[in-house]
């Protein structure tokens, strides 16, 4: 595996890949990989001859310093990981590089960004989107891979790459979870043992939801139940649950095609998010 910390580099090795005949998929990751990650390298194999992945813990997307601080960062275990799973390239480019002195730009997704993850953490996707618009131009892959798991990103970011005319196919993978169907996250670590035994709820609930829309209770009544069932759970505080529409991500009255019902619980000072699509 190919370890590349600059754009000019990276660039020069995706050009060559492509002159000849050999095409490049891209995951994007802030690092601390797990097996979600490693669940979009294994599907960008299957979909390109060669796979980068990028690791980049994003200043520019963290609302608060400290989330920023505390995110867990083990490089040597990430390039481990990544040449297991049969990463043609990790690119690791630095804060410095990425956001020199006079950085002036940011790239701004209007509506898909405001509601949910945009309302609870003003300016996140601005960093989201920013990061990934230089990444991408940094990599120019054929196609590149984000989780459902972030599910809000994986629409902001498909609308930037359509917008602004990127010609790379944004492609959505499936959420992995744990067993007990808590989603895979670099922030369950920060989880005592006693929040992670009660994490679970989060998605016992989301399925909850979804039987509820299914069965005919109105979106109101769904987010009002997933929040009793959640604040019966000690430990576990409900920043939003929302019941929106899948393309739009605005909040429904009632369910007339695809929806998504989707969630960010704070169990202390961790913050988790997931979402099941309905039906
Ligand atoms: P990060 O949180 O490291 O996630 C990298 C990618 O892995 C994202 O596309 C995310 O949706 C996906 N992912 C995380 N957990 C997953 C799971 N349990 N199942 C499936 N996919 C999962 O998302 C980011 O980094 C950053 O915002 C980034 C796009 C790299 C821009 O900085």
């Amino acid at each position: 595996m190919l370890v590349i910390n600059d754009a000019p580099t990276m660039r020069r090795f995706t050009r060559t890949q492509r002159s000849s005949g050999r095409s490049v998929a891209f995951v994007p990751t802030m690092g601390a990989l797990h097996d979600g990650h490693l669940q979009l390298v294994r599907e960008a194999r299957r979909l390109a001859d060669d796979v980068v992945l990028s690791v980049f813990v994003n200043p520019m997307q963290f609302n608060v310093r400290s989330d920023f601080e505390k995110y867990p960062r083990d490089m040597d275990a990430d390039a481990a990981l990544a040449t297991a799973a049969g990463v043609s390239v990790l690119y690791a480019p630095s804060a410095d590089d990425m956001y020199p002195p006079g950085f002036d730009t940011t790239v701004h997704v209007e509506n898909t960004a405001a509601p949910l993850e945009g309302a609870g953490r003003p300016g996140h996707f601005d960093g989201v989107a920013t990061v990934v618009c230089k990444l991408l131009h940094a990599v120019e892959p054929d196609v590149a891979l984000f989780g459902r798991k972030d599910y809000q990103q994986l629409a902001v970011v498909t609308r930037m790459a359509r917008d602004l005319d990127m010609g790379v196919e944004i492609i959505g993978v499936d959420t992995v979870r744990e067993s007990d169907g808590l989603a895979l996250s670099s922030r369950n670590v920060r989880l005592t043992a006693e929040q992670r035994a009660q994490a679970p709820a989060i998605h016992a609930a989301l399925s909850h939801a979804r039987a509820s829309l299914s069965r005919g209770l109105s979106p109101e009544e769904v987010r009002r139940v997933f929040s009793e069932q959640l604040d019966a759970v000690p430990g576990a505080r409900v920043e939003y649950v929302s019941v929106a529409d899948a393309g739009t991500l605005q909040e429904l009255d009632s369910i007339d095609g695809p929806a998504i019902i989707s969630c960010a619980v704070w169990f202390g000072d961790v913050r988790l998010i997931d979402n099941v699509p309905a039906p």
